[in-house]
């Protein structure tokens, strides 16, 4: 989030115009990290710093999300006895309030959105709305066209209900096979559940893409950034 003028991150929270929070200021009824603040312009960082205004915090909850590129080895946690977690390799102000959208194997890699907006993840995350998944899949067994039509029509994967239709795009078919697969729900180890209905196990899983938001390929494993402007609207777009 940064650093922000003191004056400007109250007025932003509604403590009161700008020239009123200004004079609060000048009056000694902020203080941030216990001591008064005289000055409007000093910088202040939400999340880091403690700021009250006449003696109540003022908290500055701005939603925020990222992406990260999930690498295998670690648990799609926010606290975990033995293993690392996903939140373990970030470093964000106001931490505490994140958590990862939808959870990944520990062996599965790539993009796993990581906000504060309890809201948009509900909304990612609802059976209803089959935000789409997409996964590069590498699997022992050959892959053929008849694959592609199970997926299409929906997998019986050992659920009372099957599995939606999935699309499933073949790239290489030997002994080990490589594809595609894009979902439209999330269930407990669907991918590989359902590439194990026709017969092929997946011996590694990587997540390409999700409502619309595409892991960027310049971000090395374990690596995270802020969504764009742009990203954050698509996003929008797809939970409604
Ligand atoms: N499907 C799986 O089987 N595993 C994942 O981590 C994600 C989707």
């Amino acid at each position: 989030m940064g650093k922000m003028r003191l004056d400007k991150l109250l007025a932003n929270m509604g403590v009161g115009t700008r020239s009123q929070v200004k004079t609060m200021i000048r009056t000694g009824r902020v203080s941030v990290n216990g001591e008064i603040a005289g000055k409007p312009e000093m910088k202040v960082e939400d999340g880091r710093d403690r700021i009250l205004a006449d003696g109540r915090e003022v908290c500055y909850v701005k939603y925020d999300t990222y992406m990260f590129h999930k690498p295998a080895g670690c648990v799609t946690a926010t606290n975990d006895s033995h293993d690392r977690t996903v939140m373990d390799y970030l470093d964000i102000p106001g931490k505490e309030h994140f958590f990862p959208v939808g959870r990944l194997d520990k062996d599965t890699e790539g993009l796993l959105l990581i906000t504060n907006d309890g809201g948009m993840a509900h909304d990612l995350l609802s059976p209803g709305k089959h935000v789409d998944k997409t996964y590069y899949a590498k699997v022992e067994g050959r892959l053929l066209p008849e694959h592609g039509k199970a997926f299409g029509a929906g997998l019986d994967i050992g659920d009372p209900k099957p599995a939606l239709p999935a699309q499933l795009r073949i790239l290489s078919s030997g002994e080990i096979s490589e594809a595609e697969v894009t979902v439209h729900e999330g269930r407990f180890h669907q991918v590989k559940r359902m590439f194990a209905a026709v017969g092929c196990r997946v011996i590694y899983l990587k997540r390409l893409s999700m409502g619309g938001i595409v892991l960027d390929g310049t971000l090395e494993k374990g690596a995270y950034r802020r969504l764009t402007e742009e990203e954050r609207k698509r996003l929008d777009a797809t939970k409604k």
